[in-house]
């Protein structure tokens, strides 16, 4: 009977972790941050048996989260996960009120079964602290600082040195964020991390400290700055801050800033005219005009008009200058001209026989001459004729 109660509450308890809504009410201008545990995204992905027993497998996971019906996360709000196998964050500061809805999907890498969870974040107006001061954490890494136990400890060191338990995180985020660089895979490199937090009290002494005139000079210098006596609050080493990178902003002498304009129904009143705003004036098109398309066309006219006179207006014969030159050439070429007709003239008209060397049995060596007029259409070469005849044919 026991037993079959605690499979009941088993069922129930798995039933709504996978459909439940998990809400937050958010401050505006705090920080938010909300772990993704792998162990309760496991208990999804395990059959019930499994379960029961209490044996859980240790599954690699990947989350992805995105607004509801949208492509990506709010843009306040970010995502990091180091490693399939640690744990995700969604972390990040909303500045405006408001209700967004995001979804979770977890990707089992084993079986690659998926299951989704939905949060909804609800951030309300809330006041921003006017004290604030921005730390930076040289030796730590954003999925470090994350879990809520080290926040913690980071808050507290910061209490102390702030002298007031009314401290709020403001902001944290990585350095890779904001410009810096991603270290070396050595122990001992870390990206950094920034912490951002307000307060309603002033700034202490100690924190007004790294504002004087000496402190800075000993940063500008790079030599190794010396903590203001007594103000070493940090017991864990690597959450302690660099005092050059501390910054502080006073909020307190700011002017609020300007009501937003408050927005109509969309729907014109009765009896109004609608009255549309001032058309922008007239824009002069004419330069642009003259730039685009005149100056190319007078460009392609002068080459045109060059192109033309070289071409045409400088032939022969019909420039001054050139005129008796070019009187030679024609002279020239005329008597060219007329030789060769009188040469084949001549030629047309020889009687005396055809040089020696143009009959087909001449030999140049020894002058001898074959009979050639036996037969004119006796081939030059024997051989080419037909290689397996006889060479010379007898009758
Ligand atoms: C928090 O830090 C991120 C990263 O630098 C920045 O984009 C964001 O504006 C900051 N938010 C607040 C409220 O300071």
């Amino acid at each position: 009977m026991a037993g079959c109660w605690s499979w009941f509450l088993l069922l129930t308890a798995v039933v709504s972790s996978a459909h439940a809504e998990i809400k937050f009410d958010i401050p505006a201008g705090k920080f938010f941050s909300y772990e993704l545990m792998r162990e309760t995204f496991q208990s999804d992905f395990e059959p019930l048996s499994q379960l029961y027993l209490g044996r859980l497998y240790d599954d690699p996971m990947v989350f992805k989260c995105n607004k509801q019906y949208f492509p990506d996360l709010p843009e306040w709000l970010h995502f990091t996960q180091r490693h399939p196998y640690d744990n995700g964050f969604l972390y990040g500061t909303p500045m405006s009120p408001g209700k967004s809805v995001i979804e979770v999907y977890a990707v089992n890498k084993r079986s690659y079964e998926t299951t989704r969870q939905i949060l909804v974040l609800n951030v309300y107006a809330a006041k921003t602290p006017p004290y604030q001061a921005e730390f930076f954490i040289k030796l730590r890494e954003i999925e470090k600082v994350l879990p809520p136990p080290v926040q913690g400890e980071i808050k507290q060191d910061l209490q102390k040195l702030w002298d007031t338990e009314a401290l709020d995180i403001v902001n944290i985020s990585n350095a890779l964020d904001r410009g810096g660089r991603v270290p070396l895979p050595l122990a001992g490199h870390f990206e950094g991390v920034y912490v951002k937090v307000g307060s309603e009290q002033n700034f202490s002494s100690c924190l007004l400290r790294t504002q004087t005139a000496a402190h800075r000079q000993q940063c500008a210098a790079g030599a190794k700055v010396k903590v203001p006596g007594g103000c070493n609050f940090c017991r864990i080493p690597s959450n302690c801050i660099s005092w050059c990178s501390t910054e502080l902003f006073d909020l307190s002498q700011q002017e609020p800033s300007p009501p937003t304009p408050t927005l109509g129904s969309g729907v014109l009143e009765a009896g109004v005219d609608f009255e549309p705003p001032e058309s922008p004036e007239d824009r002069d098109f004419l330069p642009d005009y003259l730039v685009t398309v005149i100056v190319p066309l007078a460009l392609a006219l002068i080459l045109f008009l060059l192109l033309a006179y070289i071409m045409f207006g400088r032939r022969e014969g019909v420039d001054k200058r050139n005129a008796k030159t070019n009187q030679i050439q024609l002279y020239h070429h005329h008597t060219i001209l007329d030789n060769t007709d009188e040469l084949r003239n001549m030629a047309d008209h020889r009687s005396a026989p055809p040089p020696l060397s143009t009959l087909p049995m001449f030999d140049s060596r020894t002058g001898a001459r074959a009979t050639p007029s036996d037969s004119p259409r006796m081939p030059l070469i024997m051989a080419q004729h037909d290689p397996h005849v006889d060479p010379l044919p007898r009758k």
